[in-house]
């Protein structure tokens, strides 16, 4: 199991590598936006050099061609960007050709599992159920991530790694984890409230409070 950020925040991935445990990166257009990044080439290459491992960007255009021209220019921006091709038949077409080309692919916006199938028979290497936002719309995302791994456990061409994404609270990790999801990409508040405990907290106030007591340290 790894823990990725989901973010293009540069000053939250920099947090999250030196803690140790944040071992990739994935990014969409909405989060680059949000943090008005105006160089997309720029941003994904700082955050391509900040990561000790992949990183995803998406394609911001639509049709096979142009989404084809898009991922193979990403491609060449750092050796650890993977790119995040829709979930749709055009990126079903698109993510085959980029696996022939041995061009990493993070099909992204995955809610179903035949989407998932597909991906991983496309050459996918990760496969993006989006948990929170089937949560939203009344589904359980969670049982998703379960169906995935459990369906790609008992076939050995299934290789693609499940990523469960649109992760929104600590439950959702302990659920993926649980699941068996390959990687979780969490945002970087959930990261720290995955860390989080009261007892912890509670404990090391005593140990501090009785310690002092002892050795008489104001
Ligand atoms: C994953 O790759 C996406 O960037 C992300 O998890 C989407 O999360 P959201 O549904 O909270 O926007």
């Amino acid at each position: 199991m790894r823990i990725f950020l989901d973010t293009a925040n540069i000053d939250q991935i920099k947090q999250g590598v030196k803690l140790g445990v944040v071992s990739g990166v994935t990014t969409n257009p909405t989060l680059v936006s949000k943090e008005g990044h105006k160089d997309y080439k720029a941003v994904v290459k700082e955050i391509c050099s900040i990561v000790p491992g992949p990183v995803s960007a998406e394609v911001v255009v639509e049709g096979t061609q142009a989404m084809l021209e898009q991922a193979r220019q990403i491609a060449t921006w750092a050796s650890n960007v993977v790119i995040k091709i829709p979930s749709t038949v055009d990126g079903l077409e698109v993510t085959s050709q980029l696996a022939r080309e041995n061009i990493k692919v993070n099909m992204t916006l995955c809610f179903s599992l035949n989407q998932a199938l597909l991906g991983a028979l496309a050459g996918a290497t990760y496969i993006s159920p989006f948990v929170g936002r089937l949560d939203d719309v009344g589904h359980d995302g969670m049982e998703l991530v379960k169906d995935i791994v459990d369906v790609f456990k008992k076939y050995d061409n299934l290789t693609t790694e499940v990523l469960a994404a649109s992760i929104r609270h600590p439950l959702h990790c302990v659920s993926a984890a649980k699941a068996g999801a390959h990687i979780a990409t969490v945002p970087y508040k959930v990261l720290l409230q995955m860390m989080k405990h009261p007892l912890t907290d509670i404990g090391v106030e005593r140990f501090l409070a009785d310690w002092k007591s002892v050795s008489g340290d104001k």
